[in-house]
C-alpha cells in the first residue's frame, strides 16, 4: 500500500506542530513549504532526525517549491501573517487590511496547492478562519466537501479542558460541542455537554459554566496574553485530529468549519457545525436540533463571519 502524504503550508509555529504530531502518529509523509526556505527545511531535518530515537520511519522534507507537494491526499494551510504592531508607526493593521494580506497569501498558496494535488483534501487554519475557507474553495476550485476549516476541533478541545480543569476529573470523560465561527462569538453547547452521560450542570453550578464559556470564547486571546503570540500545540492537534481522521477514513465527528448549502438556514457560508469526516472530507453534516436560544447565537455567529466574508469582495 503507497504511503499517505500530507503537506504543510507554513512552516511556522502551527504548521510545524502539526508536522510533529503527524510525525509522532506516523500518520504519513511530511512536506513543509515555506516562503522562508530555511526554515520548512531546517525544521523538516530537525523533525526527520528524531525519527531514530522516536521510533517513526517517515520521509519528512522542507521546500519553498510546490513540486514537492506533488500528489498530496491532504493538504493543511497555515500561511499568513499574524496581526502584529507595525515596527514603524506603532499601529496594529485593521481588520479589513489583515483580512485582505492573508487573502492574497492564502489564494496565491491555495492556486499552488490545487495545481499540484487535484485530489487533496485541504484543511485550512489561517486565520480569519471562516474567511479564508472561502478564499481556499474560490481559489483552488476543490469542491466545497473537500476544504474544512479547523476551528471546532480546537474549541472544543479547550472548552473540555476546562471543564476537566475544574471538576478534577479525566479530559477523556468529558463529552461537548463547540459551534460557530471561529471568534468571540463561537457557541459552546452546554445542554449537549456531559461527562461520562451526566449532564454537566447536575455537576457545577450555572456561574460558573458560564465562566468557562467565557473562557473558551476568549482561550485563543488568553494565550497571546501569556505568550505573546498564539498557541500552537492545541491548534495542531485539533488540525491533526482532522488529518487523521481524512487519511484513515474514520467517519469521525468533528465539529468543523463547513460550507453550508441551506443546512442551518445558511447558504453558501462556512460555518462551524458538526461534520463526518473521512476519505472524501466532509460526508455528511449533522443537523443538530438547536433551541431558540443557541440558534440565536449560531445567528449572531453567522453574522459577525459573514461580515468578514464580505470583505473579500468575492
Ligand atoms: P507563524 O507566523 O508562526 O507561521 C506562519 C508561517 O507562514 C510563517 O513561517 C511564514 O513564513 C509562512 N508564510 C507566510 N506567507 C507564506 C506564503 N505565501 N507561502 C508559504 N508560507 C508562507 O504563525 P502560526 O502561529 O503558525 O499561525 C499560522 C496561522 O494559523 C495564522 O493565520 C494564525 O492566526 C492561524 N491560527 C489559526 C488557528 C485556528 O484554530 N484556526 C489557531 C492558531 C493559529
Ligand atoms: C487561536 O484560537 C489565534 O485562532 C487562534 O488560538
Amino acid at each position: 500500500m503507497a504511503r499517505n502524504k500530507v503537506t504543510i503550508v507554513g512552516a511556522g509555529n502551527v504548521g510545524a506542530t502539526c508536522a510533529h504530531w503527524i510525525a509522532s502518529k506516523e500518520l504519513a509523509d511530511v512536506v513543509l513549504v515555506d516562503i522562508v526556505e530555511g526554515a520548512a527545511k531546517g525544521k523538516a531535518l530537525d523533525l526527520a532526525e528524531s525519527g531514530p530515537v522516536m521510533n517513526f520511519d517517515l520521509n519528512i522534507v522542507g521546500s519553498k517549491d510546490y513540486e514537492a507537494t506533488a500528489g498530496s491526499d491532504v493538504v493543511v494551510i497555515t500561511a499568513g501573517v499574524p496581526r502584529k504592531k507595525d515596527p514603524v508607526t506603532g499601529q496594529y493593521p485593521s481588520r479589513d487590511d489583515l483580512v485582505k494580506t492573508n487573502q492574497k497569501i492564502v489564494g496565491e498558496v491555495s492556486r499552488e496547492v490545487a495545481k499540484h494535488s487535484p485530489d487533496a483534501v485541504l484543511i485550512v487554519v489561517s486565520n480569519p478562519l471562516d474567511a479564508m475557507c472561502h478564499v481556499v474553495l474560490q481559489e483552488s476550485g476543490f469542491p466545497s466537501q473537500r476544504v474544512i476549516g479547523q476551528a471546532g476541533s480546537l474549541d472544543t478541545a479547550r472548552y473540555k479542558t476546562f471543564i476537566a480543569m475544574e471538576l478534577g476529573v479525566s479530559v477523556r470523560d468529558i463529552h461537548g460541542i463547540v459551534l460557530g465561527g471561529h471568534g468571540d462569538t463561537m457557541v459552546p453547547l452546554p445542554r449537549h455537554t456531559s461527562v461520562a452521560g451526566i449532564p454537566v450542570r447536575e455537576l457545577m453550578a450555572e456561574d460558573t459554566l458560564q465562566a468557562i464559556i467565557q473562557r473558551t470564547r476568549s482561550g485563543g486571546g488568553e494565550i497571546v496574553g501569556l505568550l505573546g503570540y498564539s498557541g500552537f500545540y492545541a491548534p495542531a492537534a485539533g488540525t491533526v485530529e482532522m488529518v487523521e481522521a481524512v487519511l484513515k477514513d474514520q467517519k469521525r465527528l468533528i465539529p468543523s468549519a463547513v460550507y453550508l448549502s441551506g443546512e442551518y438556514g445558511y447558504d453558501g457560508l462556512y460555518i462551524g457545525v458538526p461534520a463526518v469526516l473521512g476519505a472524501g472530507g466532509v460526508e455528511r453534516v449533522i443537523e443538530m436540533q438547536l433551541n431558540d436560544e443557541e440558534k440565536a447565537m449560531l445567528d449572531n455567529s453567522a453574522d459577525a463571519v459573514k461580515s468578514v466574508v464580505e470583505v473579500l469582495g468575492y
